[in-house]
């Protein structure tokens, strides 16, 4: 069966739809749409002169296709999934899903209306390391859970996140639905259930005190290893009025308490978590797929 695939939002993250272009398989990118021409130029080189190239996603929903990748900025997402939603598309949509809780059951709702498949990109479920530490939980080598806590050690903050859209509330609604949306998933996968409670606490304890771009400047949101200390960067957005760094505390329907910490002014860039039972602990060291677990049972 031949698959054909639009991509809106197509730089980016949207490059992630190149792996699921595989004409060995009958499954094709055939079209992307994005306002940058030169991310449309990539397309045409890359897929051919046959592949749909516009500015206006509106075009590309117009096109014989199956399936859509939506890697826009997230303020866009409720806008771009509904729309492909209603035309009974398949749906790859990045996280998070939308940037209001309207939005999201929006798109939820459009989606069970035009019996349309929807998969939402929390991909961290996907890798060994959390797919590993998840099937230790579930093997019972804690025995039952009771505490999860992750610390998110964010090194390329300040490039990533501070120099385009991702600062400004309108677009991300911050940083902690924006990025914490990944660890906050897989704290309820791993512990089985959804928060009843929560209480948090955010401010801007760096970024927002240092050298802006002028608006009309383009802003480059590219990981530099160089840019270090934090307080000796410049170029950041025009405006910043989304967090650095963030405090949550959450009690479970289970009965389970998780935490989890977001900085993004350290050096290092890492993913910590620990799984507290009553037998026993586990936490990883480091979160690449061949990272160590450590197993605390005795
Ligand atoms: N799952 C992950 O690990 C992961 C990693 C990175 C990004 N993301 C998600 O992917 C999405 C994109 O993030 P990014 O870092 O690639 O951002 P980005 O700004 O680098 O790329 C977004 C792309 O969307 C395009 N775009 C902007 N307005 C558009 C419009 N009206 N119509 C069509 N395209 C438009 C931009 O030109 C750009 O090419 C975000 O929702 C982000 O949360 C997920």
């Amino acid at each position: 069966m031949t698959i054909r695939i639009g991509v809106i939002g197509a730089g980016g993250r949207g490059k992630l739809a190149w792996h699921a272009h595989r004409p060995e398989d009958d499954v094709y990118i055939v079209a992307a749409a994005d306002p940058r021409e030169e991310i449309l130029g990539e397309y045409r080189n890359r897929f051919g002169e046959s592949c749909l190239v516009t500015r206006d996603y509106r075009e590309l929903l117009e096109a014989e296709l199956d399936a859509v990748f939506i890697c826009s900025p997230d303020y866009l997402h409720e806008e771009h999934a509904c729309a492909a939603l209603e035309r009974g598309l398949s749906v790859y949509l990045e996280k998070p899903m939308a940037i209001t809780t309207e939005g999201c059951d929006r798109i939820l709702e459009t989606s069970r209306r035009h019996g349309a498949t929807l998969f939402v990109g929390h991909n961290m479920r996907y890798m060994r390391l959390f797919r590993k530490m998840k099937q230790l939980i579930d093997q019972g080598c804690v025995g039952e859970v009771k505490s999860i806590w992750c610390r998110h050690f964010i090194s390329y903050g300040g490039d990533a996140y501070f120099r385009d859209w991702h600062s400004e509330r309108r677009f991300s609604n911050g940083l902690l639905l924006q990025k914490g949306v990944h660890d906050i998933d897989v704290i309820h996968w791993l512990a089985g259930g959804y928060s009843r409670n929560v209480s948090a606490f955010g401010n801007n304890a760096v970024y927002h005190r240092l050298p802006r771009r002028r608006p009309e400047e383009r802003g480059c949101a590219r990981f530099d290893r160089s840019h270090w200390p934090p307080m000796a960067q410049k170029g950041f957005s025009p405006v910043i009025d989304v967090e650095d760094q963030n405090v949550v505390i959450m009690e479970l329907e289970n009965g389970i308490l998780a935490t989890y910490m977001q900085c993004h002014f350290t050096p290092d860039a890492c993913r910590n978590y620990t799984v507290i039972g009553t037998e026993g602990r586990l936490e990883n060291y480091g979160d690449g797929p061949e990272s160590p677990i450590m197993l605390w049972n005795q």
